[in-house]
């Protein structure tokens, strides 16, 4: 076995001396002593940029990691590099499919020694990630070569080790020709960045084993376990044990055995029901060998009757996309995270996951076997920079992989690495051929290979909407990012495949608006069968600045060029981990119980596959004005799938006040992945009953018509209106000031990166400064107010009229009138620039968490308080942030200040955070943003919505872009206390 760093290049070299591919069971000797070593941890290191070059001194290296994410601030190993489509080398260096660039590639040379455990007969190496070529040596001599950084490789040492002290030394290259096939939208980083482990296989050996099960028309599993042993000569017996039973076959090369579970518990996402299976290697005394242990699911999965059913039932995925990521190290994910996500994912009831783009660590399988989530497990494959260039689709002779003969052993050898690795996992429903590669022969030849490995599971690529030549190569109509309409106009011309969406709702930034439109089609059509949330979590990293603080930050902040800015923080969990409000808009859509509440009772849709109702508790609750004053709780008897209406458990009171009814499905019982009372499902119905409020008109006495300013004043509280600009200048109580400015007329919010994507800075540039800059033309005194004329500055000089009318007891309300043509704004309302102390809010509105006007599910009506800014820094670049849609009243206080209170007779957007939508939209990362010197409170009648069905074009959804029509006017009742 020869090899040379020439070979990088040639696609047709991708594995020396690996061993075949099998199953991740764990196995361990008879004893149960463990067959592994770790050899995480610290491993001497070297680097050079590239192979030919000098290599840096000898210095030290954590392993697993990334060799971009260590070395300190100054990044002596080169920096991450974030890229989309375009490929690293781009603007570098013009090489084609399968070159490598010549002037830049970094190479790792790691190095640590062992001393082989006592009673190893046999030694082995497992390498579960390396990025993106290994080459390994052992005590001087060649023991292999590996590309594919996702895939596991295996190397035989026994003949290379000794007793003694051994020396490893792996060569990890940052580029080699399979870099070429992995031009994933992500990070690009190098390195040993999963776990390496030592292994020896006890004297006989489990290789391989598949377990297959098959549901019996009596309510039975068959369970056939296809085992490959090695050094079956050793062995005499082959027992395993299931549920409870043990079946035993003579030891050979493969061994059959035909097992089965009597009255199985199947295994869903609802009810994540595992088996454990043993299967042991005996000697000839009956003395165990090995024993190797998998948990197995008992499940069908398929596609019967043109529809994907899961256990008979027609399925809805919802799901989301899913890279590997933690700020912290990149890519080199614990097993914590991965839990933490795996919990977080299940109380917002998503059901599961694709795992974009490229199989993951073991663990996560692991965890969706047990808590219940739904996988398509995707080939690490894509080639998006060598087909779509500059936007445009445009293949050529060097597409890949299509249907070239040099690359089709590497590509097709990546499916069998999932395949083989991850196929006895429950969880694992679809296969994904990988993500963006085109069309062609050898995705066919892929689907064709895991259809012949796998009847049991269905096969899905999503490249073939681009490239209908080898329509077969997936099983289901799958697409990216079309909208809730095109996807109904699709469904209605194609029936012959059941549709999901492997990416849908683009979640970058401030996002997510009318999901709901998506959601609800999988209950209308039964054709299309849910779809996958790009993506769970900003690909942000931690750097540090040179003042020494610590900042996420995404791509080209590391000086790379070139890179594609901040296309990877487009996630609903920032890089560490905090929860956007978006999540609490996946919660609503994806709940398992919809639920309509309405004065004539609930409508109830049970949206589960197997879970009856009554198995939660169903409360209801009556509150008024936030409060509440009465609960039922009912055990409601729904089955799958069923829809029932439900009376209310209370007569709707007719007294003043904004009622709400609201009905939540908690958990009745602990589960693994929450506690008894968890809230899982919510609806509520809303019932504004507020009487107008009567007021008094201001005594003329309480004015101050002065020359330059009018006042309204009783002594303790003040209000004053410029002469000049028409604008408020002073809200005070006790003497307190509370503007730190002059109100202004608002019709802007910072775009977010849905609009920047749409060009709505440019089309709506003028809004930016229109009331900000907005001239009065007319102030006049009226009776018991003040009556303001402006004129904005906008080319058509449309005119507002704000009529200030004043009462006795110091409260103030302003009717904005629009007097301009039809026209859509960014947002209408008010900005109220206040002091700094008052930094907690209180409002009665849909919260608890941000929403936007096309962002409202998963929200609750009712009194929230927060601070000031909350969760500002939650989006990466800054943008529109903080409102809440649906409020009536608010109030604005800080300690030892008076509060300002505010009231709608309708209701309005209210935000509250510490920067103005221009001092936002100047910043490109929240630590560029001004010192924070006021608390920016905007009343709204209406904003834009926040759109995201993509990031690069698509516009919110009609109802969800503010428009304003002549006459239209917003009523806002301010008073301080
Ligand atoms: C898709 C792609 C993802 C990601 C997304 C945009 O085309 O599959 O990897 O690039 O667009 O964020
Ligand atoms: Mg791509």
């Amino acid at each position: 076995m020869q090899f040379s760093e020439s070979m990088l290049a040639d696609p047709r070299v991708f594995a020396l001396g690996c061993l075949p591919a099998h199953s991740s069971h764990r196995f361990c000797f008879g004893s149960g002593e463990s067959c592994e070593l770790s050899l995480n941890g610290t491993w001497g290191f070297r680097w050079a940029p590239r192979p030919d070059a000098d290599f840096t001194p000898w210095t030290t290296i954590r392993v697993p990691g990334h060799i971009q994410l260590q070395g300190g601030p100054s990044y002596p190993f080169g920096t991450p590099q974030y890229v989309n489509k375009q490929y690293p080398w781009d603007g570098h260096e013009h090489i084609h499919p399968g070159q490598i660039p010549q002037r830049w590639n970094p190479t790792g040379e790691y190095r640590r020694t062992f001393v082989l455990p006592e009673g190893w007969q046999r030694c082995r190496i497992r390498f579960e990630g390396a990025d993106s070529a290994l080459a390994l040596w052992c005590n001087g001599s060649f023991a292999g070569y590996s590309e594919s950084s996702f895939d596991t490789a295996e190397f035989d040492l026994t003949e290379l080790v000794h007793g003694g002290e051994n020396e490893l030394v792996a060569r990890v290259y940052r580029f080699s020709s399979g870099s070429w096939i992995e031009d994933q939208d992500f990070w690009r980083m190098s390195g040993l960045f999963r776990p390496v482990t030592l292994f020896t296989t006890p004297d006989a050996h489990l290789a391989d084993i598949r377990v297959q099960t098959t549901l019996g028309a009596d309510g039975s599993a068959a369970v056939q376990a296809d085992c490959r042993l090695e050094n079956a000569q050793n062995a005499s017996a082959l027992r395993l044990t299931l549920d409870g039973r043990t079946w035993q076959l003579p030891a050979g090369e493969t061994v059959c055995v035909k097992a089965a579970i009597a009255s199985p518990r199947l295994w869903s996402a609802e009810a994540p029901n595992l088996y454990p299976l043993c299967v042991e290697l005996l000697d000839a005394d009956g003395g165990v060998i090995e024993r190797s242990d998998l948990d197995i699911g008992v499940r069908e999965f398929g596609i019967h009757g043109g529809v994907m059913t899961l256990n008979g039932r027609r399925i809805v995925f919802k799901g989301v996309d899913r890279h590997e990521w933690s700020a912290e190290h990149g890519r080199a994910v614990t097993y914590e995270e991965t839990e933490w996500d795996i919990l977080n994912l299940k109380r917002h009831n998503v059901n599961a996951i694709r795992t974009s783009h490229y199989p993951n660590r073991t663990f996560l399988y692991d965890l969706c076997d047990r808590y219940g989530l739904y996988v398509i497990d995707e080939v690490n494959l894509e080639t998006h920079g060598s087909w779509e260039k500059r936007n445009i689709i445009q293949p050529d002779e060097y597409t890949l992989p299509n249907g070239r003969p040099e690359w089709r052993d590497a590509v097709l050898a990546r499916a069998e690495a999932m395949y083989q690795r991850d196929k006895n996992h429950a969880c694992v429903l679809i296969w994904s051929c990988g993500n963006e590669s085109f069309g062609g022969e050898t995705l066919k030849a892929m689907h064709d290979y895991l259809h012949a490995v796998d009847p049991g599971r269905v096969v899905h690529y999503e490249g073939v909407a681009h490239d209908r030549r080898f329509n077969d190569t997936s099983d289901i109509e799958s697409q990216m990012y079309p909208s809730a309409a095109a996807v109904r106009e699709f469904l209605a011309e194609h029936r012959d495949k059941p549709m999901i969406l492997c990416e849908y709702g683009h979640s970058m930034g401030n996002s997510c608006g009318a999901l709901e439109e998506y959601t609800e089609l999988a209950w209308q059509e039964p054709l299309y069968q849910g779809g996958f949330l790009w993506e769970y979590m900003d690909h942000a990293l931690w750097k540090q600045l040179p003042d020494g603080r610590r900042v996420l930050v995404y791509g080209g902040d590391f000086g790379e060029a070139p890179h594609d800015g901040e296309f990877c923080v487009d996630g609903l969990v920032t890089g560490d981990r905090r929860n956007s409000a978006k999540m609490q808009a996946v919660r609503g859509v994806y709940q398992d119980f919809a639920m309509e509440v309405d004065k004539d009772g609930i409508r109830l849709h049970n949206r589960t596959l197997f879970t009856n109702l009554d198995r939660y508790d169903l409360t209801i609750a009556l509150t008024c004005n936030g409060e509440v004053r009465r609960t039922v709780t009912l055990h409601q008897s729904l089955a799958p799938g069923e829809r029932c209406p439900l009376p209310l458990p209370f007569a709707l009171p007719e007294a003043d006040g904004l009622w709400t009814v609201d009905a939540a499905v908690s958990l009745r019982e602990d589960t693994s992945w929450a506690k008894a009372g968890f809230v899982i499902a919510r609806g509520q119905g809303i019932f504004d009953r507020r009487a107008a409020a009567d007021s008094v008109p201001a005594d003329e006495a309480l004015f101050a018509d002065c020359d330059f300013n009018y006042g309204v004043t009783d002594g303790d509280f003040g209000f004053m209106i410029n002469r000049n600009s028409g604008r408020l200048i002073s809200l005070r109580r006790g003497g307190v000031e509370l503007l730190a400015g002059p109100a202004e007329l608002n019709f802007w919010r910072a775009p977010t990166c849905n609009d920047d994507g749409a060009a709505m800075p440019f089309h709506f540039a003028k809004w930016a400064q229109a009331g900000r800059y907005a001239q009065a033309d007319k102030v006049e005194r009226v009776r018991g107010g003040i009556r303001v004329h402006y004129l904005l500055a906008t080319e058509a000089r449309e005119g507002v009229e704000a009529l200030w009318k004043f009462d006795n007891a110091g409260r103030c309300t302003v009717t904005l009138t629009w007097e301009g043509d039809t026209v859509e704004v960014p947002e209408f309302g008010l900005l109220l620039p206040l002091n700094v102390g008052l930094d907690r809010v209180s409002i009665l509105g849909l919260g608890p968490e941000e929403t936007m006007p096309d962002r409202e599910r998963g929200a609750l009506f009712g009194r929230w308080d927060y601070p000031v800014g909350k969760d500002e820094d939650i989006y990466m670049v800054p943008q529109e942030n903080g409102a809440r849609t649906g409020v009536v009243e608010a109030s604005v206080s800080g300690d030892g200040m008076p509060a300002l209170r505010l009231s709608t007779p309708g209701s309005m957007v209210f935000s509250a955070g510490h920067w103005t939508p221009n001092e936002l939209e100047n910043a490109r990362h929240f630590w560029q943003l001004p010192p924070v010197t006021r608390t920016i409170v905007r009343c709204a009648a209406g904003v834009r919505g926040a759109g995201g069905d993509d990031s690069w074009g698509a516009l919110p959804l009609a109802p969800y872009r503010y428009t304003l029509h002549r006459g239209d006017s917003f009523t806002l009742t301010l008073w301080v206390e």
